[in-house]
């Protein structure tokens, strides 16, 4: 099993160009069953997750390989299943997005019950409704989920009941070939679903509104395939901001969306961080020890991000004063915290409610990540303790980050993996 070694205490400076985003490449490699003729994607992270998506559709018989570092080229001229595997459904969350896309192209497809990162229960009921508005008859039958539709989906207003990401992702790839208009409502906002409908629309689709609350969808017949650029990770580009701040130097990071994490620079201000924006650059200077933050609370976009929250955890333990965070997307998202009070930090989980009193010094220690950002907080935390950290479990890291530690190396962190 690999792991992080990490000596903390070092400053970190220079600069980095941020990965493409895991939660744009993701169901836009679902979109491209939806298409005919190639999709060459430029800018795809080397994630466990985008190899992932490659097994699914290569499962399905769709071809879909790496041509060279970042790029991605999917021909779906092959696909002769509508049958994603229970091991495949179980490797990621992000499967569900197939639910959508191959019940749009082929009007069946059989799944089962999406796997992922242990944050919450994370159900589907609101994808299913959505479905189910379109013509979609959904059983379920232990723990698969059969959808079957007789013709083509048919367009319909659809009002979500709360603004779930991948539900607004998936009734856009339902959508977008079905016959008739669809008018989605209280659609999520994330900049991710913009991109998804951004490279849709190149491929001949016609969606209005991604990006906003409301989207309109009119079917067309048919999709061809393009060649789209992903967007870059906000996530990612968070992630590399509080290590900075929690180890101290400074940080250039370069081909990035400044818009994207303005709550979470926000954050990184009120801790006293110097934080410059321009264009796609975002300058990062944490000289003074770091001050608490007011209270963090995790949103929809634009609000804080919940994917933000494990890593500017990390990030305050060492603050001086008491900062409190409210997790309200995700019902189980403070398993970092335990493992953070291993290092020395003193944080008391009440519900949805983290209060983190700032200590003088984190100490190295032997944790374990038990989820993808968790663990990427795991690694901001190590970057600013005494001593050495040994991060196990890297394989929920790996799911979101490209080559983390070559990244951090870059701009001068010790970590190795073993
Ligand atoms: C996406 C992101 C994930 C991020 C999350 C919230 C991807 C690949 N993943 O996940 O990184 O943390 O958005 O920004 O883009 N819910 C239901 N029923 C449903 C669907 C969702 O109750 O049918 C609940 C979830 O349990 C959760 C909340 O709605 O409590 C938000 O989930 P959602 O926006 O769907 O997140 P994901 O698409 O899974």
């Amino acid at each position: 099993m690999q792991k992080l070694i990490i000596n903390g205490g070092r400053r970190l400076n220079g600069e980095i160009t941020v990965q493409g985003a895991k939660n744009a490449v993701l169901p836009v490699m679902a979109a491209a069953i939806l298409c005919d003729g190639r999709v060459t994607l430029r800018n795809c992270p080397r994630i466990t997750d985008t190899y992932c998506a490659l097994r699914i559709l290569k499962s399905l018989g769709c071809g879909g390989r790496f041509t060279d570092k970042n790029t991605v080229v999917i021909d779906s001229g092959g696909l002769a299943s509508s049958e994603i595997s229970d091991e495949l459904m179980r490797e990621m969350r992000s499967s569900v997005f197939f639910m959508g896309a191959l019940t749009g192209r082929t009007g069946q497809c059989r799944i089962s019950l999406p796997g992922g990162c242990d944050i919450g229960q994370r159900p589907v009921d609101i994808h299913i409704a959505a479905l189910k508005k379109m013509g979609v008859t959904v059983t379920e039958d232990h723990g698969s989920l059969n959808c079957f539709c007789d013709g083509r989906l048919k367009g319909a207003e659809i009002a979500l009941s709360f603004p779930s990401v991948g539900a607004t992702e998936n009734v856009i790839l339902a959508a977008v070939t079905a016959k008739g208009t669809t008018e989605l409502t209280n659609a999520a906002r994330e900049p991710e679903i913009a991109d998804l409908a951004e490279f849709l629309n190149r491929c001949g689709a016609d969606i209005k509104g991604a990006g906003t609350s409301s989207i309109t969808i009119h079917g067309r017949e048919k999709l061809h395939g393009c060649e789209y650029e992903i967007m870059p990770d906000r996530i990612c580009t968070a992630t590399y901001l509080a290590c900075t701040a929690a180890a101290g130097g400074e940080i250039l990071v370069k081909g990035c969306v400044p818009e994207h994490i303005r709550p979470v620079s926000s954050v990184f201000e009120q801790m006293g961080c110097s934080v410059y924006t321009c264009a796609d650059r975002i300058y990062l200077s944490s000289q003074k020890p770091l001050k608490a933050a007011d209270i963090v609370r995790t949103m929809v976009y634009p609000g804080f991000p919940t994917d933000c929250q494990a890593f500017v955890m990390a990030a305050l333990c060492k603050a001086e004063g008491t900062s409190v965070f409210v997790e309200n997307i995700f019902e189980n998202r403070y398993h970092h915290a335990a493992e953070l009070k291993r290092m020395g930090a003193d944080i008391r989980v009440e519900g949805k409610v983290a209060v983190v009193r700032g200590v003088k010094r984190l100490y190295g220690a032997k944790t374990a990540a038990s989820d993808l950002r968790g663990g990427a907080g795991l690694v901001t935390a190590a970057l600013s303790a005494e001593g050495t950290s040994e991060i196990s479990n890297i394989h929920f890291i790996d799911r979101g980050y490209e080559d983390i530690e070559t990244v951090l190396t870059s701009v001068g962190a010790d970590i190795k993996r073993v």
